[in-house]
């Protein structure tokens, strides 16, 4: 099953899957009653390779992480971008960087990975539809992108584009969204180290159904500012547009912070379910900014996080 997404080595797999699994075992059983005495050669290898911002929590099986998604451009349904994205062509993959920049142009993927570190992180992931997984990313910070391509002081935002491509996209045939899939990020959260470009999940490059070659992940903001697929960067001056906020600006604000406190128009965002827990499972509180508050509270000093959700 896994591997149907191996393809040639590249960057996306450099993350060694020993380093996992010492995490995992760590983590569990016999490994938890390590850590008193024979973990500090294990734990220092770990932090090579590992980051100080995953979480400790049981991250799902990459079964669960690739089996329920959304990818409106391959349909609506949960199981359509299992079924339907592997009909996207990711190789070779561009991404256009234009806007209040010194370097715009259209640069290779890989140009644009060069240089980057690449670490596993293990992010909470909340949908704004109250549904929650633990996702172990290989991903690096998209700050290495900024600083590659030169941000112009006037630059106060980014925007992003997914692909738009019709003939391998089956569900740009329906206009659920204004396409192509646009997000956007004030240049401040851009720059947060919590905010990372992925390129893979487990050890293995990113599946097509969860954005292959490369997405947004922002673990503090609900799931659909994680953009997918990504061909476009923008910097400018103004807010960029943002696909959801656009659809329904009363539902889906620019910011989309997790906040349990500020309930959606039709549901509340006080619980979660997370993925996997079967039918019987208890809802989990969600936490403020998706349990990152100590991190990424301070980017909104000041700010009525009610008005601006
Ligand atoms: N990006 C694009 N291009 N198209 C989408 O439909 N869905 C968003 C986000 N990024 C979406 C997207 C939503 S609503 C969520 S919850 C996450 O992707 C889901 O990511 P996953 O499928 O990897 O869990």
């Amino acid at each position: 099953m896994a591997g149907r997404w191996k393809n040639d080595l590249n960057w996306s797999d450099v993350t060694p899957k020993s380093v996992f699994m010492n995490r995992r075992q760590l983590m569990t059983g016999a490994g938890a009653a390590a850590l008193g005495g024979i973990a500090g050669p294990v734990l220092a290898k770990l932090n090579a390779a590992s980051s100080d911002f995953s979480t400790d929590e049981e991250p799902n099986t990459f079964e669960q992480i690739t089996s329920y998604n959304n990818f409106y451009e391959f349909g609506t349904s949960k199981e359509d971008p299992a079924k339907y994205a592997h009909t996207l062509t990711t190789k070779p993959w561009s991404i256009k960087v234009d806007g209040l920049v010194d370097k715009p142009g259209d640069y290779a993927l890989d140009d644009l990975v060069d240089g980057a570190t690449l670490e596993e992180r293990i992010y909470r992931f909340r949908c704004v539809e109250a549904w929650s997984m633990v996702v172990p990313w290989v991903g690096f910070e998209l700050k290495h992108i900024l600083d590659k391509v030169g941000v112009q002081s006037g630059a106060k935002y980014i925007g992003f584009e997914t692909a738009n491509r019709p003939r391998e996209m089956p569900g740009l045939a329906y206009r659920v969204l204004e396409w192509p899939y646009r997000e956007g990020l004030r240049l401040d959260e851009a720059m947060h180290p919590l905010t990372i470009m992925a390129t893979g999940l487990y050890d293995e490059p990113m599946p097509n159904q969860n954005g292959a070659p490369i997405r947004l992940i922002i673990p503090w903001k609900y799931g659909f500012k994680s953009i997918k697929s990504i061909v476009r960067i923008t910097f400018s001056a103004d807010e960029p547009k943002a696909s959801w906020n656009m659809a329904a600006p009363g539902e889906y604000g620019f910011y989309s912070n997790v906040n349990p406190e500020v309930s959606h128009p039709r549901w509340s965002q006080a619980t979660e379910r997370k993925l996997g827990g079967g039918l019987f499972a208890k809802r989990q509180p969600t936490l403020m900014f998706n349990g990152y508050e100590e991190e990424v509270a301070d980017l909104y000093a000041g700010m009525d996080l009610k008005k601006n959700f």
